[in-house]
Formats: C-alpha cells, structure tokens, sequence
C-alpha cells in the first residue's frame, strides 16, 4: 500500500513542533502554526490547513475559526507583496476610499484580487493603529502612513 504524499514539508513540520513545545496545550500554537505555513507559500490552502490541525491535535472547523479571525493569514493565493488598506472610521475620513481606488486603478484590480504579474494583492483592514497619521497601508509588514498620491505611486513604482 502506497502511503499518502505529506503536505507540509519537513521544516515546516519541525517549525511547527519547535513552536508547540513552548506551550502545555499545542492548539496554543495555532496562529504561529499558520505563519510559518504562510512564510513558505504566501497563503494556507485547504490540505495545509487539514494537516496543520491534525498536528496540533484539534479539528480543521476550530483552526479555519482562528484563521479566519487573524486577517493577516490569507486562505487564498495572495500577490508577492500584499497591500492592506486600512478603512476604520479615521483613515476613511482622511481618504481611505481614495487610497483604495488609486490602488485598484493602478494595478486593475477590485479590492481582494491579485494583480495580473502576481505581484500585488490589495485587501481591506481594520485599524492599524496609526490614526493620528491616517490614512494607513499595509505593505508587505511595511506601515506607511499619510499616504498620499505620491506614496502610492512611489511604491508601485512610478
Ligand atoms: S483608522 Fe486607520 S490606522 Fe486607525
């Protein structure tokens, strides 16, 4: 009988041990689980998902629920650089709606598509906490803050 190819590679796997063993219950490893799957691929599929539960000893349902709820692990193949716009009540009154459409425009996209080279995705995002210099992105682990035209055109490029 032919075994089932793993899913998670075999750094992974031991990432992922090496950060349960710092906690006595291994579902504690949850989020930093899915990061270190997400710092190879970009983004959790599904199997990867399945498999990463069955190491933490809890079902896909309670992971996909932590999933969901961090907004930085993305469950769907995501661009090179991910762009989070922020659009909480200060960026929105400083022009978020704006920083969006300017992003959208310049990479033909709608907000949650990835860009045509692969390159960017552009995502929405509660508050940064960098309102006093709104409005806010996201980019890559980049904050930029008090973005204007110029910031944008600056990070994609011209
Ligand atoms: S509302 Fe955008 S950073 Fe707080």
């Amino acid at each position: 009988m032919t075994e089932k190819p793993a899913v998670l590679t075999a750094v992974e796997i031991e990432e992922i041990t090496a950060e349960m063993s710092h906690y006595a219950d291994k579902a504690a490893a949850s989020i930093e689980a899915l990061k270190i799957v997400q710092k190879y691929r970009r983004w959790v599929s599904d199997d990867c998902l399945i498999a990463v539960a069955e190491l933490l000893d809890i079902s896909p349902a309670q992971l996909e629920g932590v999933a969901t709820f961090y907004n930085l692990i993305y469950r769907q193949p995501v661009g090179r650089t991910v762009i989070h716009y922020c659009n909480s009540v200060s960026c929105w009154i400083m022009g978020s709606e704006q920083v969006q459409e300017r992003l959208c425009r310049r990479l033909n996209v709608e907000p949650g598509e990835m860009s045509a080279d692969g390159e960017y995705t552009v995502l929405p995002i509660v508050c940064l906490g960098a309102c006093d210099h709104a409005p806010v992105m996201l980019v890559g682990d980049q904050l930029r803050h008090d973005v204007t035209d110029d910031v944008i055109d600056e990070i994609l490029g011209g």
